[in-house]
């Protein structure tokens, strides 16, 4: 029995036997990654605070990244406390540290429909609207023009489960301004920053189900439209919160990314992580199967296209958002990173040093 059925046996049975154990510590000694640098560069999405109250944190930051993303700091909630006011704190403090560390920063986000202040509830017109989208991205993206070399200008524009008739996702955007929004929003970074390279974020293209297929047909739609009204917009970023439990569509995503590829669009990989609360409790078991999915996601992109970035959402366990929402019914700690949460590395990072450093 080939060894990734056998470990992914144990999801179904639960029990763990000895043999499995046997068998991990085999799968964990995959070929490590080659001396030689990276050739996708590999970061992770960071929270400022930890760089200075946690050294371990920012050692390990250090040790494996070539990129940082703020997790928060440049969203509207973060950024704009007021409706005449930028607060620039966060993201100015993890520029500086990415600058120490010759790494580069992603933004994130620009547009969003999430994570939005109370007083953005009262942008009640097409006018008012369009002047705080297009105010925003001149304000933010201007502030970082040559600093910040790649952004998600908007990110998640598409329903979960998008119904044919309108696959939008709610926002006060969308409400005022109609899809377009998407278009402006690409249109202004670009006036702001013609070097930054402008990415599209959404999530949920991987799986095997009618869901995925769905939102991998209307992000297609979505793309060629923009395509067509020569949009600026440079690459299509793939959030990649894997579930744990999911099969990949490795041959579902191949194709999808090939597709996207052929509208002249780059791909990102850019908030990689494995949410595991349905996974069985036992740690290595629960890692081996993490370890398999990032495997199977890699390869079903690399197959296609050799992304420009891989990025985890967070580096280690001991900082994650998966309990937010996915908590284990057995208590445990989630296991969704690279590293654990004494930032020692588990079999996903070396599945991710073998698609970053060795090249896919
Ligand atoms: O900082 C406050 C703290 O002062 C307060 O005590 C605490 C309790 O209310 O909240 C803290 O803010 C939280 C913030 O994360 C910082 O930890 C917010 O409540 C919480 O909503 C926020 O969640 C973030 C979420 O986006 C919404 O912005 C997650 O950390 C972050 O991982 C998540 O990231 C998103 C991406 O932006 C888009 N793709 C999906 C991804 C996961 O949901």
């Amino acid at each position: 029995m080939q060894r990734r059925e056998f470990i992914l046996g144990a999801l179904g049975t639960g029990v763990v036997s000895s043999s499995v154990v046997e068998l991990i510590s085999a799968v964990s000694s995959s070929a490590l990654a080659s001396e030689a640098g990276p050739t996708i560069p590999y970061g992770a999405a960071i929270r400022v605070d930890h760089l200075t109250d946690d050294p371990d944190y920012a050692a390990a930051v250090r040790k494996y990244c070539q990129q940082v993303v703020g997790e928060g700091g440049l969203k509207w909630i973060d950024l704009r406390p007021t409706q005449s006011s930028f607060n620039f704190d966060q993201p100015d403090r993890l520029l500086a540290f990415a600058d120490e560390n010759g790494m580069t920063m992603r933004g994130h986000t620009l547009v969003w429909y999430a994570a939005m202040p109370e007083w953005t509830e009262g942008i009640g017109s097409r006018s008012e609207a369009e002047f705080e989208m297009v105010h925003h991205i001149e304000v933010v993206a201007g502030r970082y023009r040559g600093r910040i070399p790649s952004w998600d200008v908007v990110n998640e524009p598409i329903a979960d489960d998008p119904p044919q008739a309108d696959p939008y996702r709610d926002s006060v955007w969308y409400r005022q301004l109609g899809k377009e929004y998407i278009d402006l929003a690409f249109q202004t970074a670009a006036a702001v920053d013609p070097a930054a390279q402008l990415v599209l974020n959404d999530f949920n293209f991987e799986k095997t189900n009618a869901r995925s297929k769905k939102r991998r047909t209307v992000m297609l739609d979505l793309l060629k439209g923009l395509k067509d009204r020569d949009v600026p917009i440079h690459a299509l970023g793939l959030q990649g919160h894997l579930t744990g439990e999911a099969e990949i569509d490795k041959d579902g995503l191949s194709r999808f990314v090939e597709e996207v590829s052929g509208l002249g669009l780059d791909i990102l990989v850019t908030e990689l992580d494995v949410i595991d609360n349905n996974l069985p409790g036992t740690e290595t078991v629960r890692d081996q199967i993490a370890a398999l999915r990032v495997r199977d996601y890699l390869t079903a992109i690399c197959d296609a296209t050799q992304p420009k970035a891989i990025l985890t959402w967070g580096i280690s366990d001991r900082y994650t958002w998966v309990p937010i929402w996915f908590e284990r019914r057995d208590g445990k700690l989630n296991r969704p990173l690279p590293l654990d949460q004494n930032y020692q590395p588990k079999a996903m990072m070396q599945v991710l040093q073998e698609f970053t450093k060795a090249g896919a």
